[in-house]
C-alpha cells in the first residue's frame, strides 16, 4: 500500500506543534507494518537543508488560475521515510511558517504542486492523505484529476485528517476561480457561510474525514466544539473517523533525553527525584523533594485552559506546590504570567518561551503536568508527561478523555486525575485530589507514576487502525 502524507509541519524539519510530532512519526510506524509512506512539505526557508541533506530532484510548473508557478521538487531520507520538498521562494521564503498573508496563495500552490509532483517522484501513491487546512485543496484537486479523466489519478483515494477544526482556511468565494483555479462546480462543495472553506471542501470529497481520538470525532458533531462544521460532519458522518494519536517513544524517552539532568526509566524510578532537585536549583525555587512540583508545556492561547489557570494559580500554590509553566502565545497570557511570578516568586516560574530542554525539564521534574484545555483534539503533552512520571490532571475532553484514564483508588488503576466540566473549581478539585494522594501516600503515588508510565502510548495499534481506514476505501 503507497500513502503519500500532504502536512505543511513535519519534525525534525520544521515543526510549530503537534501536527509536526504526528507527521514525523506516523509514517514510519505505517512503514514498520510494510505501507510505503511518504511525505511532502513546503520547503520553508526555515528548514536546515545541508543538516537533513536535502537534494534536488528536478522542476516542474505547476498552473494556478492563471499563473505558471516554478515549483522545485527536493527529497531527502529520515529514519527511512521519503520526504519531498516542494520549493518555491516567493511563498515559502518567509519569516513565518504559517500567518502570512498570502497563505491561502502559498498552501493552494504546495496541495497542487504535492499531487502534480507523483507522476515526476515516479510514485503513484493508492491514496493521499491530507492533513489540516493547509493541505485540504490536494484532495479537491486530485478529485478535479479524476474528474478531468486523468488516467494516473484515476483510482487514488483520499483522507483528510483533522488535527484542529478551529483552524478552517476562509476565503473570499470570488478566489475560487481566479486563484485556486477551480470551476463553479467546485462552490457547493467549498463553499460555506458566505466564504470558501477549505477544509469544508475536503470533508465533502474525501474518501475518509478523519480525526486525532475517538472522542473528539464525536464532539465534532457537537456545535459547542466544532467551529461551526457539525452540520457538515454529522451528514459525512458515516465516512469520519477518530484514531488516537501515538508518540516517538525514541525521541521521547527520559532513560536516554540528553536536556534532562538524571536519566530514568520505569526500573529506575527513584532516580526521577533527581530531575526535580536540579531544576529546583536552577530556577532557584526552594530545593525540596517533598514540594511537589506542577508543570505546564504549553501555548498560551484560551483553548488550553490558560484562563483557568491564571485564576487558580495561587491557590494550587497555597496548597503547597511549586507551578512551572513554560510556553508563548497570547501576550494577554503572557503578562498575566509573569505578573504572577512576580508576584509569588517563592512558588512560581513563568517562562515565556519555546524551548526543547526546558520542556524536557519540566516532563522529567514535575510531579504532576496540568492540561485543564477548554478543548483538546488529541493532545500530546500529556501523553510525553506520562512518559516522564508527570501525572497528568486533565478536562476530559477530546483526546484528554480518551487518554487519560481516571485513577480508581479501588482497583489501583488508572494514571491521572481528571474533572468534568470546564471551571476553575473542578479543576482545583483534581488538582487537590492528586496533591492529596502525593501528600499522604507516596507508596500509591509512585503505583499512580508506574501505571503512566506504564501505558502503551506508541503508534503500534494506532498505525493498524490507519491501516484498516485505508483497506476500507482501497
Ligand atoms: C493539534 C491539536 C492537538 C493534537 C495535535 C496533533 O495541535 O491541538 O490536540 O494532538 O494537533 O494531532
Amino acid at each position: 500500500m503507497k500513502v503519500l502524507f500532504v502536512a505543511a509541519e513535519a519534525s525534525p524539519f520544521i515543526k510549530v506543534g503537534g501536527l509536526g510530532d504526528v507527521i514525523g512519526s506516523l509514517p514510519a510506524a505505517l512503514n514498520k507494518k510494510g505501507v510505503d509512506a511518504r511525505v511532502v512539505l513546503p520547503l520553508y526557508s526555515a528548514i536546515d537543508r545541508n543538516k537533513y541533506n536535502i537534494s534536488f530532484v528536478k522542476y516542474i510548473y505547476v498552473s494556478l488560475g492563471w499563473k505558471q508557478i516554478y515549483c522545485g521538487i527536493f527529497e531527502s531520507e529520515y529514519k527511512g521515510i521519503k520526504f519531498y520538498f516542494i520549493d518555491n521562494e516567493q511563498y515559502f521564503s518567509r519569516y513565518h511558517t504559517y500567518g502570512e498573508p498570502d497563505d491561502g496563495e502559498r498552501f493552494a500552490f504546495f496541495s497542487k504542486a504535492a499531487v502534480e509532483i507523483m507522476p515526476h517522484i515516479d510514485f503513484k501513491a493508492d491514496l493521499i492523505n491530507a492533513n489540516d487546512w493547509h493541505a485540504a485543496l490536494s484532495v479537491v484537486y486530485l478529485d478535479q484529476y479524476r474528474r478531468d479523466g486523468y488516467d494516473f489519478y484515476k483510482n487514488m483515494k483520499s483522507v483528510i485528517s483533522i488535527h484542529n477544526v478551529e483552524f478552517q482556511g476562509k476565503f473570499n468565494p470570488y478566489l475560487l476561480g481566479s486563484l485556486f483555479g477551480l470551476g463553479n462546480e467546485y462552490l457547493g462543495a467549498l463553499k460555506f457561510d458566505n466564504d470558501i472553506n477549505l477544509l469544508k471542501g475536503a470533508i465533502q470529497l474525501a474518501d475518509r474525514v478523519n480525526t486525532v481520538s475517538e472522542n473528539y470525532a464525536n464532539e465534532l458533531l457537537d456545535p459547542y466544539f466544532a467551529f461551526g462544521l457539525s452540520p457538515i460532519l454529522s451528514n459525512e458522518r458515516g465516512k469520519l473517523r477518530g484514531i488516537v494519536n501515538g508518540i516517538d517513544y525514541e525521541k521521547f524517552d527520559p532513560a536516554s533525553d540528553v536536556n534532562i539532568s538524571q536519566e530514568f526509566s520505569l526500573d529506575s524510578l527513584d532516580q526521577k527525584i533527581k530531575n526535580k532537585l536540579a531544576f529546583q536549583k536552577e530556577m532557584a525555587l526552594e530545593v525540596s523533594q517533598d514540594i511537589p512540583m506542577v508543570g505546564m508545556v504549553t501555548r498560551l492561547t484560551g483553548q488550553k485552559g490558560i484562563d483557568l489557570v491564571v485564576d487558580a494559580a495561587e491557590h494550587i500554590m497555597n496548597m503547597g506546590a511549586q507551578l512551572v509553566i513554560l510556553g508563548t502565545g497570547d501576550p494577554y497570557f503572557e503578562d498575566q504570567l509573569r505578573n504572577l511570578e512576580n508576584k509569588r516568586h517563592d512558588k512560581m516560574r513563568s517562562i515565556i518561551m519555546f524551548s526543547n530542554e526546558i520542556s524536557s525539564k519540566i516532563y522529567a521534574s514535575s510531579d504532576i503536568f496540568l492540561m485543564p484545555s477548554k478543548s483538546e483534539p488529541c493532545g500530546l503533552s500529556q501523553l510525553i508527561a506520562m512518559r516522564y512520571g508527570s501525572v497528568p490532571v486533565v478536562n476530559r475532553v477530546g483526546g484528554l478523555r480518551d487518554t487519560v484514564e481516571p485513577f480508581d483508588p479501588t482497583r489501583m488503576t488508572g494514571y491521572g486525575f481528571t474533572f468534568e466540566s470546564y471551571n476553575m473549581y473542578d479543576m482545583l478539585d483534581a488538582v487537590k485530589r492528586a496533591l492529596d494522594v502525593y501528600n499522604l501516600d507516596q507508596p500509591t503515588w509512585k503505583h499512580i507514576m508506574k501505571n503512566a508510565m506504564g501505558h502503551d502510548m506508541t503508534w503500534d495499534q494506532s498505525a493498524k487502525k490507519y491501516i484498516e481506514m485505508y483497506q476500507e476505501i482501497l
